[in-house]
């Protein structure tokens, strides 16, 4: 078998993460994001795919790339958590584990609607308020599962 890839899939807003509201998300960027996953994976020969879109269908088109054989699936639906039906329907197609990030406690925000991902019951796992620090824990997570299910 060839190397395994840990997808990392951000969208739309996220690119402007570090000056979008910084009280809610905090002032770290993307790049710091994936400096902290990169760690994670560090001398463990998982690769990593770290991407951001501000367009849906482009995000259904990697789902379909990390639809067989990924070693995982790291998402932040973002706003897409709402009402990204053909995201939802990618992700169902996914063979691996998917673990649903969020950067905010979805359940504690203001605005009700944000608890109400339609992404959680089709994943994994999901985690959310523990900001950027979620990306590397899911990681982590992943990391320490497939090494349990390989002893
Ligand atoms: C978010 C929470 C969503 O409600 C919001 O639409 C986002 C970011 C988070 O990471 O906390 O864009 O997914």
């Amino acid at each position: 078998m060839g190397q395994r890839f840990i997808h990392i899939l951000n969208v739309p807003n996220l690119d402007l993460l570090g000056v979008r509201e910084p009280e809610i998300y905090g002032r770290d960027t993307l790049a710091d994001v994936k400096a902290a996953c990169l760690r994670e994976l560090d001398g463990t020969g998982v690769g990593l795919i770290f991407r951001q879109t501000n367009a849906e269908h482009e995000m259904v088109g990697w789902l379909h790339e990390a639809r067989i054989g990924a070693f995982g699936i790291v998402i932040n639906p973002a706003a897409f958590s709402y009402a990204g039906y053909s995201v939802l329907d990618a992700l169902k197609m996914c063979d691996c584990p998917i673990i649903e990030v969020h950067l905010s406690n979805i359940h504690r925000r203001e605005e009700e609607w944000r608890s109400r991902s339609i992404m959680t019951r089709s994943v994994t796992a999901m985690i959310s308020g523990m900001g950027v620090d979620g990306y590397a824990l899911a990681v982590r997570h992943m990391l320490r599962i497939d090494r349990r299910n390989a002893a």
